[in-house]
């Protein structure tokens, strides 16, 4: 009993690290390293190993490590969009395309030492909802039943597979925000028959920067004033939605989450 008591809580601690660690994006990597195959299979294992609605099929993966691929991926996230929260009128448009690629850069998390595309998919479809989305017919309640259970799947693997690589020592970052349509597209890109709906990237942080700097973003190529952050010859750094958020916590007693136990509402950080 005593020796589960300490076995547990010291996994505990590993736990709370390494979600300490995977809730955080990963501005940049070490490229010229790469993942031992044990791990990248373990990670290629989590990743596909997830749980799923009636264990249907809801994406297909695409893994990199191939640097001259992965940098052609990158090459199309130029969305990470700045100075959102004072002029989101003037950069979007009402559909929530950019008008203006001036506010934007790349989306270095996925320029990482190996790259997860997760696509579309629903081969092994069982439910009966989710047949009659498949359906040429189907009604607009079914497909986006289908839909969000896709993004539930998808959203559950990747979670696992960020999870595993901090356990593992890894840094890891995300990207939605990608070319979705068009030549430019990562569909285009990779030749891929079903829609890419979400990037993971995993790897070692460079050494030389700090986690939020860009890697190849320096602040004279950002084309408007207040989005720099220091020198002309220096990195950019990303802001930190995070830290934002610990600052809201510090000042408003925010809490992120509401968390009920027992139909109590609870402090999360006195439980
Ligand atoms: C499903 C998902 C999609 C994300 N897509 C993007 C994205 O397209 N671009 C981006 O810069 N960050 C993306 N992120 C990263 C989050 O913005 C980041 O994890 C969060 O802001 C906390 O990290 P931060 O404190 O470094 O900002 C995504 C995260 C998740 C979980």
């Amino acid at each position: 009993m005593l020796l589960i008591f300490i076995i547990n809580s010291q996994m505990n601690d590993e736990i709370k690290k390494a979600i300490d660690i995977c809730k955080l994006a990963q501005r940049n990597y070490d490229l010229k390293k790469r993942l031992p195959h044990n791990d990248l299979e373990t990670l290629i294992y989590v990743a596909t190993n997830s749980p799923s609605k009636q264990n249907e099929t809801h994406f297909n993966l695409r893994v990199y490590t191939d640097p001259a691929r992965i940098q052609a991926i990158y090459d199309r996230t130029k969305n990470f969009t700045f100075s959102t929260n004072t002029r989101t009128e003037e950069i979007f448009t009402t559909t929530g395309v950019q008008k203006d690629q001036k506010y934007s850069v790349t989306n270095s998390q996925i320029k990482a030492n190996v790259v997860f595309v997760y696509c579309d998919d629903t081969r092994n479809i069982r439910g009966g909802t989710h047949l009659t989305a498949l359906r040429e017919d189907a009604g607009p309640i079914a497909k986006e039943t289908l839909f969000e259970q896709k993004a539930m799947s998808i959203g559950i693997s990747s979670g696992q597979l960020v999870m595993a690589a901090a356990l593992l020592g890894y840094k890891t970052g995300y990207c939605s925000a990608f070319e979705k349509t068009g030549k430019d597209s990562v569909q285009n890109l990779l030749q891929t028959e079903s829609e890419p709906r979400l990037i993971v990237g995993v790897g070692y942080p460079d050494p030389n920067l700090t986690r939020k700097q860009h890697p190849d973003v320096y602040n004279k190529d950002i084309g408007i004033k207040e989005g720099k952050h220091g020198k002309d010859d220096e990195n950019w750094v990303y802001p930190s939605m995070i830290e934002e958020d610990m600052i809201k916590e510090a000042y408003y007693n925010y809490q992120k989450i509401d968390v009920w136990l027992n139909d109590e509402k609870v402090d999360i950080n006195k439980i």
